[in-house]
């Protein structure tokens, strides 16, 4: 079975994950909006990296800073002078496209990789990716800002105020969860490449000369979390970003790619930034970025090693990775195999038939589940539809109410992926869940 990004697209949208942005009004281009399925597994991908990146480890602190930042925070970056992408237009059929993503025999022709008009691509214009805005009530005097592109300088420029505050000795690091905006040119791929996104990054403050160490420490926990919440070994890869592809903060870059409908492509980045960001800061906004050191007695401008996951390509690969169709004797059966701790929904209930007290008892189940879990409730058409509808939900445990229950008190709960059904005591529920969702941690 090949997985297409039209069959991931489609069942978001049928099953309440995601939905084009102002659809009612034509859409707004590369921007999306998470439905009811969406919004639970997004909360749960950040949940895991937050637990993963902040909770397991005790050097690692938490920090949400605003997404408009004071401008000249954007020329210390580079983002004002550097962050282009070289746009060219085609003459003949005005489609518009980035020059390093055009193939090379083709450009060497200016022949465009849609239409095929040759001698017809114009000159590269450089285009800046971040979005401008306005600050203050009147347009012509206010200050113009940024949305910010990243949200790793948000930990920059607070490196000290955390450090200080939080007693924080090196090597320590910084997470952030938070959105990022780029006006992409060529966007596109569903959530792959958006202009409204999330990232999930951590920035590790190290001692010069540590950097490359904790550079291969943190590939392979990266690696290592991808593979912690279901995502298939086979299709994680590691490349490493030779000369021409660097960016201007970067002395050393791997990517985690994944292998996408649309092939290989990155799903991480993992970066050695130096001293670049804080050196410019330093320089920029002329205070002392430097760490003391009080045993060895030295002061330094810290290296970072940055590991920066984008959160909605990490759902969409998640999403990517769990859909299956199996075929079953008479149907073709859709699946999503999502891991149980990222499911949306944990268990759906249901009464067999809608008499004989069954809707009562499974309501009743519900209420008690739904003090821990995000469970289900579901009496509406056969017995076999809803476990269907749940399996495309990737919801892992579906227990059903029947007429056994009405005289032992026991219940069947049904795994998603096998199908299979075990009879189990109706008070025992709680329990048997925590302990199938917490196997997969
Ligand atoms: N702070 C470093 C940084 O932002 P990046 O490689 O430009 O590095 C990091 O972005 C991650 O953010 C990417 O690996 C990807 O997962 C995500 N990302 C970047 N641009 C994106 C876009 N337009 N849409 C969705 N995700 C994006």
């Amino acid at each position: 079975m090949a997985v297409t990004m039209e069959k991931i697209v489609s069942l978001c949208k049928r099953r309440g994950f995601i939905f084009q942005s102002s659809e009612i009004y034509g859409k707004l281009n590369a921007c999306y909006d998470y439905g009811p399925l969406g919004v639970e597994l997004k909360r749960n991908v950040k949940e895991t990296w937050w637990r993963a990146m902040v909770y397991e480890n005790e050097n690692i602190v938490g920090l949400d800073a605003a997404i408009l930042m004071h401008p000249k925070v954007w020329e210390a970056s580079g983002h004002v002078e550097g962050f282009h992408d070289p746009l060219v237009d085609c003459k003949n059929c005005k489609q518009r496209f980035r020059e390093d993503e055009i193939d090379p025999e083709k450009l060497a022709k200016r022949q465009c990789p849609v239409c095929g008009a040759k001698d017809a691509l114009t000159e590269p214009r450089q285009f800046n990716l971040m979005f401008k805005t306005h600050m203050g009530p009147v347009e012509e005097t206010a200050s113009q800002i940024y949305l910010r592109p990243e949200t790793a300088q948000g930990i920059y420029v607070n490196y000290k105020n955390v450090m200080d505050s939080s007693r924080l000795k090196i090597p320590f690091g910084i997470a952030q969860i938070g959105k990022a905006f780029r006006n992409e040119i060529t966007p596109g791929n569903f959530l792959f490449r958006t202009r409204e996104f999330e990232q999930m990054e951590m920035q590790y403050f190290v001692k010069p000369g540590e950097d490359e160490e904790v550079f291969e420490h943190w590939k392979a926990r990266r690696m290592a979390w991808y593979e912690s919440i279901g995502i298939r070994k086979e299709k994680l890869r590691f490349h490493q970003h030779g000369k021409d592809e660097l960016a201007h903060y970067a002395k050393k870059a791997f990517d985690i790619q994944y292998e996408y409908p649309i092939g290989w492509k990155e799903l991480e980045g993992i970066h050695n930034r130096t001293d670049f960001d804080l050196s410019r800061h330093q320089e920029y906004s002329g205070k002392d970025m430097t760490y003391f050191d009080d045993v060895s007695r030295e002061r330094y401008l810290p290296y970072i090693i940055e590991t920066s996951a984008g959160c909605d390509r990490t759902l969409l690969t998640v999403l990517v990775d769990a859909y299956d169709e199996e075929q079953l004797e008479k149907e073709t059966r859709t699946v999503l195999r999502l891991d149980p701790k990222l499911a949306p929904v944990k268990a759906a209930v249901f009464p067999l038939v809608n008499r004989d007290g069954m809707p009562e008892i499974a309501r009743k189940i519900t209420e008690d589940l739904k003090k821990e879990y995000i469970v289900f409730y579901d009496e509406s058409g056969a017995v076999g539809r809803r476990y269907r509808r749940q399996d495309e939900a990737g919801t892992p445990f579906c227990i059903t109410v029947d007429s056994q229950t009405l005289q032992d008190d026991t219940v069947t709960i049904r795994e998603r992926d096998s199908m299979k059904q075990d009879r189990m005591a109706m008070n025992g529920l709680s329990i048997e869940l925590k302990k199938r969702i917490c196997k997969s941690e």
